[in-house]
């Protein structure tokens, strides 16, 4: 398990799947706010299921994250689009709306950059987010991570087009905090 300093990041577990399909992938708006494909229903237990995770897949890292505090269940982190060429990958992450709001987001995106950089060896990460998303904007500001530019109306998103903010990190500038 990697750790940062309130939350770990260990391997999907099969009990975590309903859960996370319930409170994030079922969730209409989460989705729609955070995937680019549209939401559809998905049956239960299908492999077409987002928060399914094929452990051979080589372009995508999927963890839960759980509270160091006791180890319950409080979301998804992903290290997904991993170029091994030119070194780069994107971070996204999804948290229980019950777990929002107590800086977990921010210690997720330095475990996932310690696991980007020192573990993986990359260059640069890099996370998409809407420009409306505060919480997340924040959370990748705090790690570092600089605005390099604005997509307008790149998302359609239940029903409006709204635009997206990329930030990115280099290794060069990363500093890590000291992991558990
Ligand atoms: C986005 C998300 C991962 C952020 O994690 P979080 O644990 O809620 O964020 P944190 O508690 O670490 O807060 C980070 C910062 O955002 C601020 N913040 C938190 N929630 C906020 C909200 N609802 N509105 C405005 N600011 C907020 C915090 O005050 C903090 O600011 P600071 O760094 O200036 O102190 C989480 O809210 C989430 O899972 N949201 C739904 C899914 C999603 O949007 N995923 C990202 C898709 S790209």
């Amino acid at each position: 398990m990697l750790k940062g300093s309130k939350v770990g990041l260990r391997a999907r577990h099969e009990d975590d799947i309903p859960v996370l399909q319930a409170e994030l992938y079922d969730d209409v708006v989460t989705h729609s706010r955070a995937q680019a494909s549209p939401w559809r229903p998905i049956t239960p237990g299908s492999q077409e299921s987002l928060v399914q995770v094929d452990d051979k897949a080589q372009g995508y890292v999927a963890f839960s994250v759980v509270e160091l505090d006791g180890g319950a269940l409080v979301g998804t982190a992903t290290l997904w689009g991993i170029d091994t060429h030119n070194r780069m990958a994107h971070i996204g992450l999804g948290l229980r709306p019950s777990a929002r709001g107590k800086g977990y987001g921010t210690d997720v995106v330095a475990v996932m950059c310690h696991y980007g950089f020192v573990v993986r060896g990359l260059h640069r990460l890099q996370i998409e987010t809407l420009a409306d998303n505060t919480a997340m904007l924040r959370s990748a500001e705090r790690n570092g991570f600089v605005r390099e530019g604005v997509l307008r109306s790149s998302a359609w998103v239940m029903g409006e087009w709204l635009d997206e903010v990329l930030l990115g990190l280099l290794a060069q500038d990363y500093k890590p905090e000291p992991q558990g």
